[in-house]
């Protein structure tokens, strides 16, 4: 089928204006020919006969006049197995093959098959001819890295579909046909392990979504026990320029309670991106005892690569996760930093000549952003199977101001908030997520009322902070004083987590309720001390002691000797428990 042409009348940066002669239609794909390179773009746009691009390379050198395919399709990604253990850019082209064809200065126009049709795939029917079936249902599997890859009916066969022939076991590749399926009318369609769907539509092959319940675990304490993400949740890691956003999502990226982590490093920059496929391979999930590479795909456009393609990347990723979550998979999928998505939105939306809203970014901002985030969930699949997609995008608003749009639009549709504050990352209290400020909706590891009460010391140990701040130590009650030392234990010893020391760097749930357990009986105990100095010092010593009993491998000799210690101090000091606590560590 020849396809739609037309011809460029204006170039505005990376956008181009092109009246074409046929059908067009928004999202479309079109190829900018410049000398020999075809420019790869969407279709944004579409005005009487003149349709508007953005193409995602280079727009250097096109010239009024110069000619553009249209290509009939949608922007898409390609699925099948092979998708795992990549690294690919906004437009699912694998970066270490682009940087191997053309060199490390990547050359526009090139464009790479996403997934490997060489490999042999040992394939395992799951149908027999005569089965119905629908689209995503699964045809057969293959194993990828640690999982089953499941070959599914193509997202795009809507109806009812009967299995005219199935290819028995054995090793295929990618495009050969490993199922016939005729349709209603008879028809019959040859399939392969592979199929495309277009990015900016959410997949929506499943019979429910249920609600996010159960906790996604990321070993960050702070996180689970006091700002939980669930799993199908979503959650934001807005923070100031070297706050420590990056860090916290590698942490989790490595040690989150999921299958599949999909990392989409969207406009950051380029010597962070390297740092993480450098570490990667080497790493091993011990969930799985293989390479933590083997579970995790990266889409990665870095601030060199033009802004359109940060676009595309973030859907790219969050089509990829989607489609692993069609195999009843549970799937995380990491944004930093969405505010770059962000800007891209605002550059063509400047080009466009739109109404801009605030700080000009598109009036749409905060439809987009939630139509994104939309699409993490928890989903009932037809074979009764359950899968999820949890999103944490990461926001770096300009001078740390929360206020600002983007951090606000996602404020409106996240699940949990993890505000990262400047005062901490200064002060190196990492993760620098705030205490006071942050907030989850979502049910976490440890009872509420449990985590409400040791909270409680936080902030009023905050509130005798400020107020010392003004009348000073001896303006206040021993008793003040008291709380102020149990909210810098808590700081301290369970906010704080060390993500360089090999124990302290994830502490899994059973620990963390281990420990709690034993920080809120110290929160809840009280004590009496003859003034604030010998207070100041026994809290010194304690919090030192329960440093290195967080240092030590669990239950370990030296654990259970700190652990002794720990409660011998406590046990000589305390005057019994406070009242109200009682109830709620009984
Ligand atoms: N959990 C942590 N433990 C120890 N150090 C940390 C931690 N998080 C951040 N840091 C320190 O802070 C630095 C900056 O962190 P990071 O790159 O994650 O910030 P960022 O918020 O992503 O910054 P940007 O806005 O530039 O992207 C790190 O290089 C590291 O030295
Ligand atoms: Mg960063």
């Amino acid at each position: 089928m020849i396809g739609t042409k037309g011809n460029v009348v204006a170039v505005n940066g990376n956008m181009v204006s092109v009246r074409f002669d046929g059908a067009v239609s928004m999202n479309e794909v079109g190829y900018v020919k410049v000398a020999d390179q075809q420019l790869k773009s969407e279709v944004i746009r579409i005005r009487g006969d003149v349709a508007q691009l953005q193409v995602f390379e280079i727009t250097k050198g096109i010239t009024i006049g110069d000619e553009v395919d249209f290509s009939g399709d949608m922007l898409a990604v390609e699925l099948g197995p092979g998708l795992l253990g990549q690294v690919y850019d906004g437009l699912q082209n694998p970066l270490p093959q682009l940087a191997e064809k053309a060199g490390y200065f990547l050359e526009r126009g090139v464009y790479l098959d996403p997934l490997p049709d060489n490999k042999e795939w040992s394939f395992t029917p799951l149908v027999k001819e005569g089965d119905q079936v629908e689209r995503s249902d699964t045809l057969g599997t293959v194993p990828e890295g640690a999982l089953q890859h499941q070959v599914m009916v193509p997202f795009t066969f809507y109806g009812t579909y009967t299995v005219s022939s199935i290819k028995p076991a054995g090793s295929y590749k990618l495009k050969d046909t490993i199922a016939e399926l005729k349709d209603e009318k008879g028809n019959k369609i040859p399939v392969t392990m592979s199929f495309r769907w277009p990015v900016k539509r959410a997949v929506d092959c499943f019979v429910e979504r249920l609600k996010p319940s159960d906790p996604m675990v990321t070993r960050v304490r702070l996180v689970d026990t006091f700002f939980p993400v669930a799993r199908g949740g979503t959650y934001c890691i807005p923070g100031p320029f070297g706050a420590g956003k990056t860090v916290l999502q590698q942490i989790t990226s490595r040690f989150a309670d999921v299958d599949i982590v999909i990392v989409a490093a969207c406009g950051e920059r380029a010597g962070e991106v390297v740092e993480t496929l450098k570490e990667f391979p080497e790493l091993i999930d011990e969930r799985t005892g293989r390479s933590l590479m083997e579970r995790t795909i990266i889409i990665c456009n870095t601030s060199s690569m033009p802004v359109a393609a940060r676009e595309a990347s973030v859907y790219t990723a969050v089509t990829l996760a989607e489609y692993y979550r069609q195999m009843g998979l549970n799937v995380l999928l990491l944004a930093d930093s969405t505010s770059r998505w962000a800007q891209a939105m605002r550059e063509m939306s400047g080009r466009l000549e739109e109404i801009p809203g605030e700080e000009a970014f598109p009036a749409y901002l905060e439809s987009t952003i939630a139509s994104f985030y939309e699409r993490a969930g928890i989903v009932k699949l037809r074979n009764g199977s359950i899968g999820s997609v949890t999103i944490g995008g990461t926001v770096s608003p300009a001078g740390g101001n929360f206020e600002e749009p983007v951090t606000q639009a996602t404020l409106k549709v996240v699940g949990a908030f993890h505000g990262l504050s400047r005062e901490r990352s200064d002060a190196r209290k990492f993760p620098a997520i705030h205490p006071l400020d942050s907030w989850s909706k979502y049910k976490g590891i440890i009872e509420e009322d449990k985590v409400a009460y040791a909270h409680g010391f936080m902030r009023r140990g905050t509130e005798v902070e400020q107020m010392m701040k003004v009348v000073g130590e001896e303006g206040t009650s021993n008793e003040d004083y008291i709380i102020y030392l149990k909210g810098e234990l808590i700081d301290s010893v369970y906010f704080q987590q060390n993500s360089f020391d090999e124990v302290d760097a994830a502490v899994k749930p059973e620990r963390q309720k281990y420990t709690f357990a034993k920080l809120l009986h110290i929160l809840a105990s009280k004590f009496d001390f003859p003034d604030k100095n010998e207070a100041r010092t026994w809290f010194n010593r304690l919090r030192q002691k329960f440093l290195d009993y967080n240092g030590s491998v669990w239950q370990d000799d030296r654990f259970n000797k700190l652990e002794k210690e720990i409660e011998d101090a406590v046990k000589s000091q305390s005057q019994g428990l406070d009242k109200t606590a009682e109830k709620i560590l009984a």
